[in-house]
């Protein structure tokens, strides 16, 4: 009985996610590959084009820096002033503090991203902290953990937004051998590794999944406990149809519908469940 149950259910939820799930594009990467840069083109325009592939890739950055308004918008707000008055803001008390041009904005751009409580920017700061604790992720350790030349990328992508020449490191010649990200392709096989899957949207940036210790979203170790597969299909696919207690609305994007097959939702979606057995 139970087990009929669901099936009904996971019949239905296919469905119903098929219905819509057929008129948009099935996008999905395959695994990253290694892809060897050699120094010589490896110079600053390929720094920056680099950390701008990983803004929006790897680095998962776009998941909160977007125009939901739950982080500052960076892909479109006013850089060089921003990061200015970062520098002079009287609460700023970390490594930049009081400094002024591209090498003190290198500086604050590092810690933002390896120690982004230091200082955190007015307004953004967890519920209930008084600004004094970041949503931020530290990107440097797992579960994004970039590496010092990712580091460097996505900060001479950030000052070249605000109008300074980068002034971080290129990378050596051992340095250079970079992970790319994939160009997304268009797929007709749907990931069934519910592993994969989870590497792919990226869950783990804001939930505790894997280890990941992140808390911008609930844990979802007990969902299976506390909602039905419809349910957590529906958190997946409208998260701002119900907003869990104690948690901000607009941080958890809208798009995963889009960014992931009907299969990949399942088994998704099974593997959560399973979680809490
Ligand atoms: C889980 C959500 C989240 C992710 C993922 C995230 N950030 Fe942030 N970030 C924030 C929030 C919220 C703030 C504002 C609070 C603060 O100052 O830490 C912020 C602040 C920043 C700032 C300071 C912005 C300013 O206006 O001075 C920078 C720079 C930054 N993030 C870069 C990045 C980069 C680069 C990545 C990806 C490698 C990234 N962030 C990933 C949420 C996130
Ligand atoms: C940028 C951060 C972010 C990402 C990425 C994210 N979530 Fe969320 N999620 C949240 C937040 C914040 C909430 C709580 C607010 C709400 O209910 O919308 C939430 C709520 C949920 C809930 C409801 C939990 C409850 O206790 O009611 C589920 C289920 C969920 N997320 C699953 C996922 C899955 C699966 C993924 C990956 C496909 C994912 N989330 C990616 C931030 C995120």
């Amino acid at each position: 009985m139970t087990f009929l149950k669901t099936m009904g259910f996971s019949i239905v939820a296919m469905f119903l996610f098929a219905a819509f799930s057929n008129i948009l594009p099935q996008v999905q990467s395959d695994a990253p590959v290694e892809e060897e840069i050699p120094t010589d083109g490896f110079d600053m325009a390929g720094m920056i084009a680099y950390g701008e592939r990983l803004f929006t890739g790897k680095g998962t950055c776009t998941l909160c820096h977007n125009d939901l308004g739950r982080a500052p918008d960076l892909l479109v707000m006013n850089l060089s002033t921003a990061f200015n008055d970062r520098l002079a803001d009287p609460r700023n008390e970390g490594v930049s503090a009081g400094g002024e041009g591209a090498s003190d904005v290198e500086a604050y751009l590092r810690e933002s991203l390896v120690d982004p409580s230091a200082y955190v920017v007015e307004g953004f700061g967890k519920k209930g902290s008084n600004d004094t604790i970041s949503p931020m992720p530290a990107v440097d350790a797992p579960p994004i953990e970039l590496n010092e030349v990712e580091l460097n990328a996505v900060i001479a992508f950030l000052q070249d937004g605000a109008g300074w020449d980068p002034t971080v490191p290129l990378p050596s010649a051992e340095e250079a051998v970079i992970e790319e990200e994939p160009e997304e392709v268009e797929s007709a096989e749907p990931e069934t590794d519910p592993l994969v899957v989870l590497d792919n949207v990226y869950c783990a940036g804001c939930h505790d999944l894997e280890g990941s210790e992140a808390d911008v979203g609930p844990n979802l170790d007990d969902i299976g406990t506390r909602m039905t597969q419809g349910e957590i299909i529906e958190a997946i696919l409208y998260p701002n149809a119900i907003i869990a207690d104690g948690y901000e609305a607009d941080y958890m994007p809208e798009d995963f519908g889009e960014q992931m097959h009907t299969v990949e939702l399942m088994v998704l979606v099974d593997y959560l469940i399973n979680l809490s057995n």
